[in-house]
């Protein structure tokens, strides 16, 4: 018989948070894929607690502080959805979807840094914790412990951790020194985003196919699926940036336009004000009053952030969203029709609803 690790439950389900428990996946082989995927995040849950052990009991409470905290586990669910083209979730898989999810984990504490972020996962951020070097530290524990992972599965795992390590972090690096002179400002934003976490998600997805002897011709397919629903992903998260339910998002409204980010919709609003008086007095203030605010939060920020989420420009950062989830699933053409597919396809609809 085949041994099972102990699993740990998730409530509620992840997948019925990435919409697979609704009616339309009402078929037998529907409910089986959902119920093979919960079994899968459980695994992964348990193989994560186990993973997130050191000899110092404060790296301990460090690595584990943020995992604890809570997160969607959007990563490990993908590369289990994708895995059922092949042999489904297998050991292999739960090892490659454990060292995703724990690289993620890893770049929260950093960028968290980077952003000078309050809050994350509902919870103060690790540097407003511990100070910035212990979440430093914490991120690369964690890069480490996550190439040690994937070490165990051989030499093309340790390339694809490796290959996408790099692309996230120049994500990062793009973002953090801007765009150059001569470059359009939202090519330059949307190959960040493709980079800082298209490359992992569209990792997850590839992961999912290779670590289960899926068919070799649908990896591009769930690349391209992955790389897409990054972009729209992090569309949807500029616009929960302006979201004025914190309790929902676990950040504070404006995080990302308070440490300086130009986000798509302040992007937007630049091309509008060379034209637009209204839009120029807008971006004055945001400028002004979020941008170079240090990350003061004062009534003139909140009323700033409250006129760029009434903006049409938030809106149209939506439609954009939605627009790059459409792409993702039209990549999906050369997958056979099925459970799998269908799933992949709500994913999609799911990434560009949530509202967390
Ligand atoms: C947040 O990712 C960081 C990004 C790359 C946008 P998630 O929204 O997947 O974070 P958790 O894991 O659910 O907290
Ligand atoms: C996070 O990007 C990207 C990575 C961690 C690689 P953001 O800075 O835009 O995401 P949030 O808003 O902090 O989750
Ligand atoms: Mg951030
Ligand atoms: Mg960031």
């Amino acid at each position: 018989m085949k041994r099972r690790a102990p699993v740990v439950r998730r409530s509620p389900s992840v997948t019925s948070q990435l919409g697979l428990s609704e009616r339309i996946f009402s078929t037998a082989a529907d409910r089986g894929l959902a119920n093979n995927i919960d079994r899968g995040i459980a695994e992964i849950e348990t193989s994560l607690i186990g993973e997130l052990v050191y000899a110092n009991e404060i790296a301990n409470a460090t690595t584990r502080y943020l995992f604890n905290a809570g997160g969607k586990r959007v990563r490990p669910m993908l590369a289990l959805l994708t895995s059922h083209l092949g042999e489904g979730g297998i050991p292999d898989v739960i090892t490659a979807a454990s060292a995703i999810e724990l690289t993620h984990l890893a770049s929260l504490y950093h960028d968290d840094v980077m952003d000078d972020s309050d809050k994350r996962r509902g919870v103060p951020s690790a540097q407003s914790v511990w100070g910035n070097s212990v979440a430093i530290l914490t991120g690369d524990l964690l890069f480490a412990r996550a190439s040690q992972l994937m070490a165990r599965l051989g030499e093309r795992a340790i390339r694809l951790q490796a290959a996408t390590f790099e692309r996230l972090v120049l994500g990062q690096f793009r973002e953090t020194v801007g765009v150059r002179p001569g470059e359009d400002p939202v090519e330059h934003y949307i190959g960040v985003l493709a980079d800082k976490t298209g490359s992992l998600i569209a990792a997850a997805a590839q992961a999912g196919v290779v670590f289960s002897n899926a068919p070799a011709e649908y990896e591009q397919p769930v690349v391209t699926f992955g790389e897409k629903i990054g972009v729209a992903f992090q569309l949807i998260d500029d616009v929960l940036d302006l979201s004025p339910q914190p309790e929902a998002t676990g950040k504070v409204p404006g995080t990302d336009l308070r440490a300086g980010v130009a986000t798509l919709p302040l992007l937007r609003l630049r091309e509008r004000a060379s034209t637009n008086g209204a839009d120029t007095d807008l971006l004055a203030r945001l400028e002004r009053d979020v941008m170079a605010s240090n990350g003061v939060a004062t009534e003139a920020a909140d009323s700033a952030i409250t006129a760029l989420r009434e903006h049409p420009v938030t809106s149209e950062t939506l439609a954009e969203a939605h627009s790059w989830a459409r792409d993702a699933v039209a990549a999906l053409s050369p997958l056979p029709t099925g459970p799998v597919k269908k799933a992949l396809t709500r994913f999609a609809e799911t990434i560009v609803e949530r509202s967390s």
